[in-house]
């Protein structure tokens, strides 16, 4: 297994390339479900994640080819819609081909991804969204079993414990735009990702309205046709670059990135004291002054972004003073903690809170990557401390960081990647 090795403490310089969106490209791959027709889908990142999830779409019967970040995606002329547990079970994302099968084949086997190290993670809202359009759900052997014949709208009110949910919403919507009559999901995830699968949808020939808000108001149609669709920039990629350049006072410039779908980092960090300015497709970021400790807490969007928690707590834990770290969206999100105090930093947990008392600097150590936004958080950790950092199973940065060493050292990074 390998690791990376990077030696901190060098500020970071240059421009870096945003990705596509991890989180937009997965149920953008499912929804080419809906449809017998050739779709061709652009600015799609090579990870992990999108490679199983494409290898998931071979075994359901479709015929895919990636090359250079663009999949097209043709039909084999059967589906079989059957999605196995060694392929759902590594990643969560893979669940949102429940909804298309459904709606496209009327019948769908597909296996419970099952809990993480981010929180349980209960799929209840899927259940009950598509039930409310006519599916029969059972639950048997580790895997839902759905059947419906053709799916009738409704209305859906998709509000959980913790709020809306991306892939509920995204499986829901993925049903209804083949549902006989309209469909109206209350309570909707207003993730820029979901914004982009309705774009996706509405392409293709679904006709969705509230595009991007909280209620989605769906006509459904017989057939949807095929589509040459260009995913959106990975917000959380970008995130996580403004959080380092910030952590290692450098001074870089996102390329393809938008700050429209930043807006809760945008906000916390002008009070840190770091302004972000978009400049036609690219953000640059500017020191304003000493960086301030600031507090947040996690909300579905347009609230401050779970998948960003980790990386910001990592910069509060080197800003001088105290700052208060609460995720409303996975509250028990905070693996990563005892890393970054292996590194220095003084983090500890009161309930549901991450009190962070930000020293000047951090040192290196090994460390352990937990999950995806963890291991970004020791990342940031590890440019910015003195000293060499090991940070150990880096497979889990690989499911949503493309290309990761060879951006960080085009940026001037000394980071390698070795045999651990
Ligand atoms: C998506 O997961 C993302 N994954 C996650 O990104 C992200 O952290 C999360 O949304 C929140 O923004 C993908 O898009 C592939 P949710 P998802 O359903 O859709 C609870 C990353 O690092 N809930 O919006 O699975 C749930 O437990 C990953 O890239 C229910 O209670 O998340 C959580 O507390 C990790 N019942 C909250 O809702 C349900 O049926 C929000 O989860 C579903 C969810």
């Amino acid at each position: 297994m390998d690791k990376l090795v990077i030696e901190g403490g060098h500020p970071l310089q240059g421009e870096v390339t945003i990705s596509g969106s991890k989180n937009a490209a997965l149920p953008i791959i499912a929804a080419t479900l809906l449809t017998d027709e050739k779709c061709v889908l652009r600015n799609i990142p090579n990870l992990r994640d999108t490679n199983t999830m494409l290898k998931l779409m071979e075994s359901l019967g479709k015929v895919v080819e990636y090359k250079d970040n663009t999949v097209t995606i043709t039909s084999s002329g059967k589906i079989n819609p059957f999605a196995d547990y060694n392929l759902v079970s590594t990643m969560r994302g893979t669940f949102c081909v429940l909804g298309p099968l459904l709606a496209k084949v009327g019948r769908a086997k597909v296996s419970l991804p099952g809990g993480c190290v981010i929180g349980i993670r209960p799929v209840d809202l899927h259940v009950k969204g598509l039930k409310k359009l006519g599916a029969k759900m059972d639950i048997a052997g580790g895997y839902v079993i759905a059947k419906a014949n053709r799916l009738q709208g409704r209305r859906v009110y998709l509000g959980g414990v913790f709020g809306s949910s991306v892939l509920a919403t995204a499986n829901v919507l993925m049903a209804a735009v083949l549902a006989e009559g309209e469909t109206v999901i209350e309570f909707a995830a207003c993730e820029p990702e979901i914004e982009d699968l309705s774009c996706m949808l509405n392409k293709m020939g679904a006709n969705i309205k509230g595009v991007g808000s909280a209620r989605l108001i769906v006509t459904g149609v017989k057939e949807l046709k095929g589509v040459n669709y260009k995913v959106i920039p990975d917000r959380i990629e970008a995130g996580t670059y403004i959080l380092l350049n910030a952590a290692t006072r450098g001074n870089i410039t996102l390329k393809g990135a938008e700050s429209a779908h930043l807006m809760a980092l945008d906000d916390k960090l002008e009070e840190v004291g770091v302004q972000m300015i978009q400049e036609g497709d690219c953000i640059r970021c500017k020191q304003l002054r000493k960086l301030h400790p600031v507090s947040i807490t996690t909300y579905p969007y347009p609230g401050f972004p779970t998948d960003l928690q980790a990386q910001f707590m990592s910069l509060m834990a080197m800003v001088e003073g105290v700052s208060v770290i609460t995720d409303k969206v996975y509250p028990d999100r905070f693996i990563h903690i005892a890393e970054l105090n292996r590194m220095g930093a003084n983090i500890r947990r009161e309930g549901t809170n991450a009190i962070v008392q930000g020293t000047k600097q951090l040192r290196g150590a090994p460390v352990m990557a937990s999950d995806l936004r963890a291991s970004a958080a020791l990342v940031i950790a590890g440019l910015a401390a003195r000293g060499t950092t090991e940070i150990n199973r880096i497979y889990h940065l690989e499911r949503g960081y493309e290309k990761l060493t060879e951006k960080l050292t085009a940026l001037g990074a000394k980071i390698t990647r070795e045999k651990a």
